[in-house]
């Protein structure tokens, strides 16, 4: 395996702890961007379906994309807005970004899927990925622009997301997630004001405990406090498309911990998906997060805890007006909210133990979908999604009768 090779394969996979994936060639990594058209553009345009590109903006200044797409033959048959079916919102993994959920033919990737079942899809964009806009006045070379964790992509990211299409299309929206995609969908129905506009949602590889991760290449990054050390080192920005980051993730392999099957020592042993399209997916990933968020994820692995940002006793005290973050209270999640779910018994991230965790304090019983041989990334680029989990997951939104039109 060539180093290169080795390299993608690890930035996929730690592009999945949300998933996605990773490349090392080309462009730098830092505060510039690779020169790309939009979404709509690279992915859903050319395969002949209808895209819109929207840019919205969040309450703390940051500048969003988000992508809104039909299926060719609805656009053709029905025109106007009024006629489209009802809004679902995708939201992507860690370094990752909207285009995560139309990577592979679209009879395999969810988006085009839900578009040919006549949903009218929007597509999620969290901030400091490719296809977000930046800020309205933080310049990304600027460490504040990167002063942030899941708790304000859900707080702020996925309000003004949701509220955005509420305004749109006079609907409740269905939330689909992947990992993180699920943890800042936990953190955000916490929310009274957010959760009164989600009519249901599907989550996948769900996550808001992490204490049980079992991925040997994040444990590692954990026991020796690798978060801490990149933000001390003052780096802000985290993309593995730069030649440090990447340098350092092989540096985390040895004789006890083989880089040869990288991505297995991430996202767990993944079943399903094409290999031959590895250098086409790492055409899209691995799209930036921010350090602290690293730092936020890996306190919930070392505390177990499903809580806000903890920035140590004092200044906890400053910003939250006590010694301990606040927690996102999973029992405020209304009972009454339809909750889908698909685990895979071979996902190293989202782990069994941990999501009968969350399945305990959710007051609801939510429907699960157990896939015994599904790693972390097959949720996404499985060659058997469709029939495995979207069709099902489609069969749930259909059963919660919205339909009435189609
Ligand atoms: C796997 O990927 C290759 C390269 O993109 C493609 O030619 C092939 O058709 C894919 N296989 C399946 C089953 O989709």
């Amino acid at each position: 395996m060539g180093i290169e090779r080795l390299l993608a394969t690890l930035a996929i996979t730690l592009s999945i702890l949300s998933g996605n994936g990773n490349t090392v060639h080309s462009f730098d990594g830092g505060t510039h961007q690779k020169p790309q058209h939009s979404l709509c553009e690279e992915l859903i345009l050319p395969s002949g379906y209808p895209c819109s590109e929207y840019t919205i903006q969040t309450k703390d200044g940051f500048l969003l994309g988000l992508q809104r797409v039909s299926s060719s033959s609805s656009a053709l048959r029905l025109g106007h807005d009024a006629e489209r079916g009802p809004p679902v919102l995708l939201l992507h993994g860690l370094f990752m970004a909207g285009d995560a959920w139309f990577l592979n033919t679209p009879d395999q990737s969810l988006g085009f899927v839900l578009a040919d079942h006549g949903f009218d899809v929007w597509v999620g964009n969290v901030r400091g990925t490719r296809w977000s806009h930046g800020h309205v006045s933080l310049p990304e070379k600027n460490k504040q622009f990167w002063d942030w964790s899941w708790q304000e992509l859900a707080l702020y990211d996925v309000a003004e997301i949701i509220n955005y299409i509420n305004s749109i299309t006079n609907s409740k929206i269905f939330v689909v997630g992947h990992s993180q995609g699920t943890i800042i969908s936990f953190a955000a129905f916490t929310q009274p004001e957010i959760v009164k506009k989600v009519a249901a949602a599907a989550l996948l590889s769900p996550i808001s405990y992490l204490d049980h991760v079992s991925a040997p290449l994040v444990l590692r990054m954990v026991k020796m406090h690798i978060d801490k050390m990149i933000l001390s080192m003052g780096v802000h920005q985290l993309n593995f498309k730069s030649e440090w980051a990447a340098n350092l993730l092989v540096s985390l392999c040895d004789t006890r911990l083989s880089c040869n099957d990288m991505l297995s020592s991430i996202t767990g042993k993944n079943c399903c998906f094409n290999e031959s399209r590895v250098e086409f997916y790492l055409e899209q990933e691995p799209h930036a997060s921010s350090s602290k968020n690293l730092n936020h994820l890996f306190q919930m692995i070392r505390k177990g805890s499903f809580s806000k940002y903890d920035y140590g006793k004092l200044k906890n005290l400053i910003e939250y007006g006590k010694f301990k973050p606040p927690k996102f209270d999973l029992s405020r999640i209304p009972k009454s909210l339809p909750l889908w779910m698909a685990y895979g018994g071979n996902d190293a991230l989202a782990d069994v133990t941990d999501l009968q965790h969350t399945l305990k304090e959710l007051p609801s019983t939510p429907e699960v979908v157990y896939l015994e041989n599904y790693g972390h990334i097959d949720f996404i680029l499985s060659l058997q999604a469709k029939q495995d989990l979207y069709d099902p997951m489609i069969r749930f939104f259909k059963s919660l009768g919205k339909f009435t039109s189609m």
